[in-house]
């Protein structure tokens, strides 16, 4: 009877005869044993079988499909065989929720199902474990839930009684919701995303709050906040990821220190949707948009003008500046217009010559640019400036001299007006002056050294304002800065083209996590 042809039905019902025959052919096979097949079905990678049906059979191929799904999702070599480091993956200690919610869609790096709507979000602790006390467990979730708070701007509070949010319990086995616990071992905990969002953790582990005592792997401990960490993930929303150093990645590690980008990114699709648009449209770069801008004449003009538009996804940008409520891309002689975050105006980009009108040809590069509080902005290029009124038309010429910044200082690199003290910062490469508008005089104690502003590295090539939040942009990346602490908060630089443009997520992108250069 089990010639073992993966006839899961027939096992469902008769695995108490037949378990140690199957699993004998099973291994001289090199295929799953029945528990391995359970562990392919419960994660996503194969199909349940539908109910009543007996002669659902799994064949060769599908269950190596599943296996490589499984390997690729771990990062392992996706070989479809049972090799012994796949075979140590169905044991690990995990996270009891899915992978992948259905096998034939198509992976995302971060999947996000739904948040919850808003941006106060209470908790609860409903019990602790056997190990690890109530006030412990709330210790560690408070510093659990302050590592995603800032992704999207959340504020959680605790309720000591009656209903809440996001509510931590520990249960084991069979606890009441359909999803018993597998005792020691293996699965650890899993989450109920929103509108539900409780956490359940497995009471038959050893949970610990001092990851430092153990080794990956090696001890019997659990350590919880990494759990925590993850399964907060999930109650806030988010699915698991494939990348390996994520938060939100399935199998169980420690330590856990901060979050991935890709645990970032999806938090900001979820909770910064206001302004994040759904599905990134890229900019149209297409004959009818660039027949509106009119033609620069130029020696070259034979050349295709597409091929001359930089792509905003990959490229440096020479300065970025909020004028007028909406945000200004710079990248050579090109503008872009956003109305909000990776959302381009209709027409852009456009030459910024065609935009500011009156501005000499022989600019062609802008360097910095700033919107006075008088409402006239202000391009910069090597010493001088060119004012415009609030409709792009030139007013005058000046020159730096005119902020009696110093004769040997060459250009200036970023100007902005800061939303914290109304005063104006005008940066060379590795010094700042600070200019007060309203008197029209730089202020008394300056340039500064660009290095008092903390975890911020220089020269940058813009700074600007966006919804009360001052940011700084290098490179491919940007931060944003404290003013009180005077200090890049934490848990940046992140890329700029996938935050700020219309750009989709590639490889790129996670080197621009780090201050490091590229
Ligand atoms: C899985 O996705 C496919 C198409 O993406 C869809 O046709 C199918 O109904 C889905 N299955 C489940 C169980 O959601
Ligand atoms: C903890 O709370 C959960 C949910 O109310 C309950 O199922 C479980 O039995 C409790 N555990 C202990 C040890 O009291
Ligand atoms: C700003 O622009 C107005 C015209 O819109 C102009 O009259 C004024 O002189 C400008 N201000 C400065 C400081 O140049
Ligand atoms: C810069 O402007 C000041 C005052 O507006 C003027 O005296 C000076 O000659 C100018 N310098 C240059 C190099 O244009
Ligand atoms: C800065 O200017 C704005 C608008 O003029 C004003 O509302 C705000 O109070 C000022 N802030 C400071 C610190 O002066
Ligand atoms: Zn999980
Ligand atoms: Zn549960």
């Amino acid at each position: 009877m089990c010639t073992c042809k993966y006839l899961i039905g027939l096992l469902v019902f008769t695995i108490g005869c037949c378990y140690v025959t199957c699993r004998t052919i099973y291994v001289e096979l090199n295929t799953p044993t029945y528990e391995e097949i359970a562990f392919l079905k419960k994660y996503g990678y194969l199909p349940e079988e539908s109910g009543e049906d007996l002669d659902f059979v799994y064949t060769p191929q599908s269950i190596s499909e599943a296996l490589k799904k499984m390997q690729a999702f771990a990062g392992l070599p996706a070989t479809g065989s049972l090799d012994s480091e796949t075979k140590q993956l169905f044991k690990k200690k995990r996270c009891g929720i899915k992978d992948i919610e259905n096998t034939s869609s198509r992976i995302r790096r971060y999947v996000i199902q739904q948040g919850w709507n808003k941006k106060h979000i209470t908790y609860k602790v409903i019990n602790g474990s056997a190990t690890l006390p109530k006030d412990r467990v709330e210790k560690q979730v408070e510093a659990g839930l302050a590592i995603w708070a800032p992704h999207g701007g959340l504020q959680f509070s605790k309720v000591e009684d009656g209903p809440a949010d996001i509510r931590f319990s520990f249960g084991r086995q069979d606890h009441g919701d359909g999803f018993p616990f597998d005792g020691p071992g293996r699965v650890v905990a899993h989450a109920f995303p929103p509108p539900v969002g409780a956490l359940h953790f497995d009471d038959d582990e050893l949970w610990g709050d001092s990851p430092n005592k153990e080794e990956q792997g090696e001890n019997d401990i659990t350590d919880f906040f990494a759990v925590a960490v993850h399964e907060i993930g999930h109650a806030l929303g988010l699915c698991h990821s494939d990348v390996k150093t994520s938060v939100m990645y399935p199998y169980y590690k420690v330590p856990v220190e901060q979050l991935n980008i890709d645990d970032i990114m999806g938090m900001h699709e979820l909770y910064m949707k206001d302004e994040l648009i759904e599905e990134p449209i890229p900019p149209e770069v297409t004959e009818s948009v660039s027949a509106l801008v009119p033609k620069f004449t130029r020696a070259d003009s034979d050349l295709s003008d597409e091929n001359e538009i930089p792509d905003l996804c990959y490229t440096n940008y020479d300065t970025v500046q909020v004028i007028q409520g909406k945000i200004f891309v710079f990248e050579e002689e090109w503008v872009w217009v956003l109305s909000k975050r990776r959302h381009i105006e209709e027409g852009y980009p456009k030459r910024f010559h065609d935009v500011f009108i009156g501005l000499p040809a022989e600019v062609n590069i802008i360097k910095t640019i700033y919107e006075k509080p008088n409402g006239n902005i202000s391009i910069f290029s090597g010493r001088n400036f060119w004012e415009f009124d609030p409709s792009f038309h030139l007013l005058r010429r000046g020159n730096i001299s005119e902020y009696a910044i110093p004769r040997h200082v060459p250009e200036l690199t970023t100007v902005f007006t800061s939303n914290y003290n109304n005063k104006t910062y005008l940066i060379e490469y590795e010094r700042f002056w600070r200019y007060d508008e309203k008197a029209g005089a730089m202020d008394k104690g300056y340039p500064k050294e660009m290095s008092a502003w903390r975890q911020l590295p220089y020269p940058v090539d813009a700074a600007i304002i966006w919804e009360e939040d001052t940011y700084f942009f290098r490179g491919p990346r940007f931060w944003r800065f404290d003013n009180e602490l005077v200090q890049a908060h934490e848990y940046y630089p992140l890329p700029t083209a996938q935050i700020w443009f219309p750009c989709p997520s590639n490889d790129e992108m996670y080197k621009y996590v780090t201050n490091d250069e590229p």
